[in-house]
């Protein structure tokens, strides 16, 4: 792994994270901290991020976590969302796009509401928060920013648990290609995917409950959130001639 001294271009520069109130948002919120950028964090449940921020604030770093109550999948609150970064911390130099979910429901049982639902956070809000952190880089001029893209080992093989939310992540993986070809075109712009396998969060907890999730995970290889930070902070470290494309990772001992 690149060492985290890459990192240091960073300290002062912004960044966006989609879904930072929990699991792995809320991880990569504190390293970003850590690393001295202002990060502006959002998610429905600002309280949870007013929280993570507290706590950071009170380690005395130089970064900082700027709580912000945004649902993604609302296409007004995410206008809202880059109005009020461009208009108080200048613009997004990197954004992590984390928000997504998945529901139990089988394809056979999923209906209309709840697939648009999904695609909404997963694949619609992702697209928009892109879309508009290029234009906002290209239109300053900052051609070293840094598109991730949080996908999923289910966004590249078909396991038959979670369908919709399968087809979800298979989006995210042509639209991390699609971003990059286009960006590729008029900037150094760099576009990454990171593909974790299982990871032990508030994940399963939304999915089955949390005592089911619980015991879930005390049954199978779990990845956990840092696991997932270093990854990222890998490819945000990496030289300006490499552009790390997609971190597939499983826990050891995943078959799938
Ligand atoms: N855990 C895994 O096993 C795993 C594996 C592969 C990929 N992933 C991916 O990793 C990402 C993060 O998941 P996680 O494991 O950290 O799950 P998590 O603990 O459930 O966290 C999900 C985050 O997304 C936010 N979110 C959900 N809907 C949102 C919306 N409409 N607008 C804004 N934020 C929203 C949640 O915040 P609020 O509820 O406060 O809005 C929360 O902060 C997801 O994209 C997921 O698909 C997870």
């Amino acid at each position: 792994m690149a060492s985290s001294s890459g990192m240091s271009r960073w300290a002062n520069r912004v960044a966006l994270v989609t879904g930072a109130s929990v699991g792995i948002g809320a991880g990569i919120c504190a390293s970003l901290v850590e690393h001295g950028m202002t990060v502006v964090g959002c998610a429905r449940n600002k309280d949870a991020i007013q929280k993570i921020s507290d706590d950071l604030r009170d380690k005395g770093l130089t970064g900082k976590l700027i709580p912000y109550k945004c649902d993604v999948s609302d296409e007004t609150e995410v206008n809202n969302l880059f109005a009020y970064i461009e208009a108080n911390h200048g613009g997004v130099d990197v954004c992590v796009n984390n928000a997504g979910f998945s529901t139990h429901q089988t394809l056979l049982e999923i209906n209309a509401t709840e697939m648009r639902a999904m695609l909404d956070v997963n694949v619609v809000g992702l697209v928009l928060c892109a879309q508009k952190s290029v234009n906002s880089m290209l239109a300053r001029g900052v051609h070293d920013g840094h598109i991730i893209n949080i996908n999923s080992m289910a966004g590249h093989r078909i396991s038959g648990f979670l369908n919709f939310y399968t087809a979800t992540k298979f989006a995210v993986t042509a639209l991390n290609e699609g971003l990059r070809k286009e960006v590729v075109a008029k900037s150094r712009i760099r576009v990454t995917a990171i593909s974790p396998g299982a990871v032990d969060t508030h994940f399963a907890h939304r999915i089955v409950g949390e005592e089911m999730a619980k015991q879930m995970y005390k049954t199978i290889d779990t990845l956990s959130v840092q696991d997932i930070v270093d990854a990222l902070i890998f490819a945000l470290s990496a030289p300006e001639n490499s552009q790390v494309h997609d971190i597939q990772i499983r826990p050891t001992g995943q078959k799938e």
